[in-house]
């Protein structure tokens, strides 16, 4: 019996290619939007293999719905879409797509303080909008970023990537969690508790998976406890800040501002977010590179052809 493979959204060229010439069968759901949850249902009852996106929910409920089921394979490096416990409890492969974009989104990290930190979107729309009308001694001030402190919140691949490239900027580096040996001896950088990072950081960026421990990790104590002149970053996962908190911190200017990529209730904004001219908002386009969108594309493909054809397959979280 030949196996079929579900495809949840329209890939990048080398993602699609590779499935079409798997041999396999398939059934693509060719849009850029993802289908509810009952229509994906619908679509799974005979697959073996699902290729997913990370806004695409993959419970209890979807994985019943498909008996067959023996591989999800996540474009994305984050997994918190999927219910991982019900995934082992059916034996069902589960796979990511890490390293490939690591570098990518620690760029868009970066982008993001620059951006915040230098007000651009704002000038930007300044100078479109006909404001500049000469050189004005006071006019858009925002923070310096070299001899500051850089907070990092989890330094496993892309908080890693993040931190080491603030080397140019003779950044003072601190970052919480498991000693990294590699940003000690590049950077000096000091291994401090959640709290001291927050006290004294002029920069703070996330770079967490999302799982229940990390929760509104960051939340209205811990806004208290920032510098009224530091910047949040966020490009790990939108539920790891509790927004409505945030928003109320940007409000108030108990913080300075934020660049944020992730949200917690992904399309949705918090209320008021938007209208603050302190944060600015990028789609949760951290891995938006062209040819990082088809490494990843080819990858989440690569996965699920490997589990179902009984070949290793090296990116496996469960
Ligand atoms: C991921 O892969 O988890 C990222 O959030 C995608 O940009």
């Amino acid at each position: 019996m030949q196996k079929k493979i579900f495809l949840s959204r329209r890939l990048p060229r080398a993602g699609m290619d590779l499935l079409k010439t798997s041999g396999f069968l398939t059934d693509i759901h060719e849009h850029d939007d993802p289908l509810p949850p009952k229509a994906l249902r619908e679509r799974v009852k005979d697959v073996h293999g699902i290729i997913c996106l990370l806004d695409d929910r993959i419970d209890r409920s979807l994985m019943d719905a498909a008996p067959k089921l023996e591989v999800i394979s996540n474009s994305a490096v984050g997994f918190n879409n999927i219910d991982i416990d019900h995934a082992r409890s059916r034996n069902i492969a589960v796979c990511n797509t890490p390293g490939i974009l690591t570098e990518t989104t620690a760029e868009l990290a970066w982008a993001l303080l620059f951006a915040v930190a230098r007000r651009i979107p704002e000038s930007d729309a300044y100078v479109r909008k006909g404001k500049f009308t000469g050189w004005k001694p006071m006019l858009m001030l925002g923070s310096d970023i070299h001899d500051k402190t850089l907070g990092v919140i989890g330094t496993g691949r892309i908080g890693t990537a993040f931190a080491l490239r603030s080397k140019g900027f003779n950044m003072r580096v601190l970052y919480s969690g498991k000693p990294n040996p590699v940003l000690d001896r590049e950077l000096g950088a000091e291994n401090v508790g959640l709290e001291t990072l927050l006290r004294e950081s002029d920069f703070i960026s996330l770079h967490i998976p999302m799982r229940k421990s990390n929760y509104h990790l960051l939340g209205k104590k811990e806004f208290a406890l920032m510098k009224n002149s530091a910047y949040l970053i966020n490009t790990a996962r939108g539920a790891v800040v509790d927004e409505a908190a945030l928003v109320e911190a940007l409000r108030t200017r108990e913080i300075a501002g934020a660049g944020l990529d992730v949200y917690e209730d992904e399309p949705e904004l918090t209320p008021g977010l938007k209208g603050l001219p302190n944060v600015v908002l990028t789609p949760h386009t951290g891995s938006a590179s062209t040819s990082t969108r088809d490494a990843m594309a080819a990858m989440a493909v690569e996965n699920c052809l490997n589990v179902l054809r009984g070949e290793k397959c090296g990116n496996r979280v469960v």
